[in-house]
């Protein structure tokens, strides 16, 4: 641990590099091309993510900085003053303001893969929230939920905003789920913002903005590759494809190679053919019923769901039983 400041604190739990060059080399190996979505967020990642937030096709932040503001008030009546707010994917921290004056927990504990952005943004959290104490903690959540040493006593509150959870796929929901009831402990917690389904054209869109920054953003992922694991791919002759999975409920991204090409990474080599693609991201949309199912499954309990009036987005406090 090495502390910022009196209120902020930064526990590194070595989320390793070596995985990332395990998981390409892995997943490129398969039938079906894959790297998980999570290594997207490197500096550029999490910066080119950001811009993403700004497109006016990629309705979820609009949607759902409404929601937050408009029930700040009456969710922080559901969760009262001092409880450990712990938010894994926590990014910007830029949702968990939108809370804080209502919530007014006694910790903060933002979770993040991408190290020097977690530090920069628990720094200016930290600034604009001079009573809030922070305990940042770097680590990869969809492999390890620990929290930092020396967090006083509350009750503990996972909030999980930006439909970060359609990521996974709902199996994955379900034992994540189990999970954060095994941090919380039954009494706990669990503020989630999820997109649901709609119209595929306006999912379509979100995530094929006219400004291509979605694009970016998939294709950054080859530069990382790149740089960090002496990757030969040639970001011409890869596109972005992005599109609805009705019979899935989800968007998928994939990488498609525009020919076929041979692209050696780690001193490995690896075949494409014309039109083959990499997996990079799936995106599940879930009604409300489809969630609380889940939900259930993984020992929740749901106390609170908001919509927006064009249904496109929900937030849901639940409870673990
Ligand atoms: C961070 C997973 C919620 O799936 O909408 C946005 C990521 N990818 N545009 C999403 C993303 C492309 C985003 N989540």
């Amino acid at each position: 641990m090495n502390a910022l400041s009196q209120k902020i604190s930064f526990h590194d739990f070595q989320p390793e590099l070596e995985s990332f060059r395990e998981a390409v080399l892995k997943g490129l190996s398969r039938r079906q091309k894959q790297i998980a979505p999570k290594f997207f967020y490197d500096e550029t990642g999490s910066k080119l993510f950001e811009a993403i937030l700004e497109q006016p096709e990629y309705y979820i932040p609009n949607v759902e900085r409404d929601l937050l503001q408009s029930y700040a008030d009456e969710i922080g009546r559901l969760i009262e003053p001092g409880s450990i707010l712990i938010e894994p994917g926590s990014g910007s921290c830029e949702k968990v303001q939108l809370l804080l004056e209502s919530l007014l927990p006694s910790a903060y504990v933002p979770m993040d893969i991408s190290r020097e952005f977690l530090k920069q943004s628990a720094c200016d959290l930290g600034q604009q929230f001079p009573w809030l104490t922070i305990y940042a903690a770097c680590l990869d959540f969809t492999q390890q939920m620990i929290l930092p040493q020396g967090i006083p006593q509350g009750r503990r509150v996972v909030f999980i905003p930006g439909s970060s959870l359609g990521n996974f796929d709902p199996l994955e929901v379900q034992h994540f789920l189990t999970g954060i009831h095994r941090l919380t402990g039954k009494g706990g917690g669990l503020l989630i913002g999820l997109d649901r389904k709609k119209e595929p054209s306006v999912l379509n869109a979100a995530y094929n903005d006219a400004a291509g920054i979605t694009a970016e953003f998939n294709r950054n992922l080859l530069t990382r590759i790149n740089n960090e694991l002496d990757g030969h791919f040639d970001l011409d002759r890869f596109e972005h494809r992005a599109f609805y999975n009705d019979q899935r409920g989800r968007i998928e991204m994939h990488l498609v190679s525009r020919e076929e090409q041979q692209v050696s990474i780690s001193g490995q080599d690896f075949r494409f053919i014309k039109g083959e693609t990499i997996h990079t991201e799936n995106s599940y949309k879930y009604s409300p019923d489809e969630f609380m199912t889940l939900a259930n499954a993984g020992g929740f309990k749901l106390l609170k769901l908001w919509s927006d009036d064009n249904h496109l987005f929900s937030i849901y406090f639940l409870v673990a039983v």
